[in-house]
């Protein structure tokens, strides 16, 4: 089993965790049916995103990776993402069998070499590949396109069809190259993938549609090479040619196998004798039900049996966004709440299908107070806790109800057969009835009043719950492994597996109640409509038009921005350079005279001086607010920042009252007096 390897250029976020949940409540379910399942990834380390990032960060790729692998499987523990091995694709057996599968399918001549076109700096000495290269968009004209595809009109292209292209390390121009790549003869597969999807049960039709429509309109060859520098693994015999990203990082899944087995050649064996399935996100379909699959079928390598493709996350309906503030890091989300309430979440909204899964904090807020608390946690709760009190935790027989046990079996064979199809929404909605027909059962009989004539009935009735309760703790299992394990210790039992869910716990004592899951408050925070954030101003230039203005690059933290300010009179470019500034990240974007401002930096005016908001320790990025109010996630136009009052007072920034700061640390309003407006 895996899941697709995250790129080590950046944290592990909410949107991302939906295939590692979705990948881990499968493993999770077969390992308790009694499946030999073994759960790989790794970090996908290579290519030209890592390189940047690096150089970003001014640290060699190999310490960025290092740094991220640390994180990320931080992250996933903290998730209970439990994987057999996590591993990198900067690791000796990934070179091993990315070498061994280029060269089997070398000899076997499904790999060519061809003359292209590249982009490349004379100055730089290098060659430019698409994130290295911007220039206006060969089809809409908008200014400033990486070289692969337009962020105005989304079309693709290449790095040498942009025009007025600059390189982004010195701003030159660069120069047209020939160069030889490798290319991969993916047309040749064309035949055998349609034979290999149409033929396939398990892939989702929407899934099959969309490869079938693509191999119909023909597929292109595939050049898997790239030009050095690049980080990632030299191709054998060439000097500075490398294996383009895409290549080896599915390798990885194999190597990551190989790594957990310690021996390459038993791996190999082992992987043609299981049956593979891959967890993917839609956006990288290509590359794994065409690409992998004639790869692997080239180089005598077995076939996935599946590959489960999920929809996106959307936050609050929309495409998670840092400026919008719905960009949330793993990290982040467990500030406030707990692995298990995603976890829940996601289950409750996974299914076969293909479609998008909208996330909302209000949504969340219900699911855990209305289901997991209201129903399965109360409901064990309640028994648990009776039984403790008057029957000192002891069951004998059980109260043998037909009707009882009958529905729960019929909703139990259900379950199994919605986990095996990976339709994890039907799977805990089950559950949850199940634990409604325990409520149910135990309100009906009155024990609480049937106890003083029938002690004995009593403590049979209880007995049915507490194997209800069991059974409950091995069906959600999969989506709440700590739930289910505290659920356990409580009944006094360990380790369940799903052959032991049944009727048959009799003659028990169980252990004390506790409660399982607490209730989400509601956060009755009022909104700040900004979303301020700490940021370093690393570079300033004039801008080009206009004379009161300057362009800026500013850092912040997880992003870099430009912003156009109009401090030209008020500060030298020197004055201004490295200095730690508080920014309106949700403000629209804007074109000032023809250069994009990307937000706004907050500075007091009164009247004769204009005087930057500014902060010593706070890191670039740190969320800038008011205590008990929390930063809007909602842009704002500069019509609505206008209207806001936000001014002076002891030289610090204060809205309706209330100082603004970074966490603890206050914000000092510069050159100005007392009553400047904050603008
Ligand atoms: N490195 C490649 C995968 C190589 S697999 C051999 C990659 N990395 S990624 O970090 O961008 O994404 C990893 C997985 O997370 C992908 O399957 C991707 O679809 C998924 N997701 C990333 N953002 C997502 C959402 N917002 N929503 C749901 N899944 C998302 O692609
Ligand atoms: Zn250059």
């Amino acid at each position: 089993m895996t899941s697709a390897l995250p790129y080590a250029n950046g944290p592990i976020h909410i949107g991302h965790l939906v295939e590692y949940i979705q990948t881990d409540i499968f493993v999770r379910f077969l390992r308790l049916i009694g499946k030999d399942v073994v759960y790989c990834c790794a970090d996908d380390t290579h290519g030209t995103p890592i390189e940047l990032k690096a150089n970003e960060l001014k640290i060699k790729p190999e310490e960025l990776i290092a740094r991220v692998f640390k994180e990320h499987t931080r992250d996933f523990k903290n998730f209970l993402i439990k994987f057999d091995n996590y591993y990198s694709t900067n690791s000796k057996e990934n070179r091993h069998f990315s070498d061994l599968i280029f060269n089997r399918l070398k000899e076997k001549g499904h790999i060519y070499t061809k003359e292209i076109e590249v982009t490349y700096c004379e100055h730089d000495k290098r060659t430019l590949p698409d994130r290295y290269v911007k220039g206006k968009c060969p089809k809409c004209k908008a200014p400033d396109q990486y070289g692969d595809v337009c962020e105005s009109c989304n079309a693709a292209h290449k790095t040498t069809d942009l025009v007025d292209p600059y390189c982004i390390l010195c701003k030159n121009k660069p120069v047209k190259k020939s160069s030889k790549h490798y290319f991969f003869e993916l047309s040749a597969f064309s035949k055998f993938l349609e034979k290999w999807i149409k033929e396939n049960k398990n892939l989702q039709p929407e899934i099959k549609n969309f490869v079938l429509n693509w191999i119909k309109d023909g597929l292109e060859d595939w050049d898997i090479s790239r030009d050095g520098p690049y980080f990632g693994f030299n191709i054998p015999g060439e000097k500075d040619k490398y294996y383009y990203v895409w290549l080896d990082a599915p390798i990885g899944y194999i190597a990551s196998f190989a790594n957990l087995i310690g021996d390459a050649t038993k791996a190999e064996k082992e992987w043609n004798s299981s049956e593979i399935i891959h967890f993917i996100g839609k956006d990288i379909t290509y590359f794994h039900l065409l690409f992998w699959p004639a790869i692997l079928h080239g180089s005598g390598f077995n076939l996935p049996k599946d590959i489960v493709v999920h929809g996106f996350l959307t936050v609050n309906g929309e495409k998670m966004s840092k400026s919008r503030g719905t960009f949330f890091t793993a990290e982040e989300f467990l500030e406030k709440y707990d692995a298990e309430h995603l976890r829940y979440y996601y289950a409750s909204m996974l299914s076969k299908k293909l479609s998008d899964i909208d996330f909302d904090f209000k949504v969340l807020r219900e699911k855990i107070n209305n289901e997991l608390v209201a129903n399965i946690g109360n409901f064990c709760y309640r028994i648990i806790s009776f039984v403790n009190k008057n029957f000192n935790g002891e069951i004998r027989d059980i109260d043998d109800n037909e009707k009882v046990i009958d529905e729960i079996s019929k909703k139990i064979e259900k379950i199994k057969s919605h986990y095996e199809n990976y339709n994890f929404n039907f799977a805990v909605n089950e559950t949850l009835l199940i634990s409604d027909i325990g409520n149910k059962y135990f309100q009906e009989n009155q024990p609480w009043k049937l106890i003083k004539d029938d002690k004995e009935k009593v403590q049979e009735i209880c007995a049915l719950c507490i194997n209800i309760a069991k059974n409950l703790s091995i069906l959600i299992q999969p989506v709440l492994p700590k739930f289910s394990e505290e659920l356990q210790k409580q009944l006094n039992v360990k380790n369940l597996q799903w052959k032991d869910i049944d009727f048959g716990l009799k003659n028990h004592k169980i252990g004390k109640e506790k409660i399982l899951v607490k209730k989400i408050e509601e956060q009755e925070k009022e909104i700040f409509p900004l979303n301020l954030k700490v940021a370093k101003i690393i570079d300033v230039k004039d801008h080009p038009e206009a004379d009161k203005l300057y362009v800026l690059q500013i850092d912040l933290g997880t992003e870099k921005r430009q912003l156009v300010a109009g401090l030209k009179g008020h500060y030298s470019k020197d004055e201004l350079k490295n200095k730690k500034i508080i920014v309106v990240t949700n403000l629209k974007y804007a074109k000032l005279r023809g250069v994009e401002s990307q937000g706004m930096l907050l500075a007091g005016d009164d009247g004769k001086d204009v005087g930057i908001l500014t902060i010593e320790n706070a890191k670039p990025g740190t969320q800038v607010g008011i205590e008990g109010f929390e930063n809007s996630s909602e842009q704002i136009s500069f019509e609505q920042f206008q209207k806001l009052k936000i001014i002076v007072k002891n030289n610090k920034p204060y809205f309706s009252s209330k100082e603004i700061k970074a966490g603890s640390e206050s914000i000092k309003a510069e050159k100005v007096k007392d009553g400047a407006r904050i603008r």
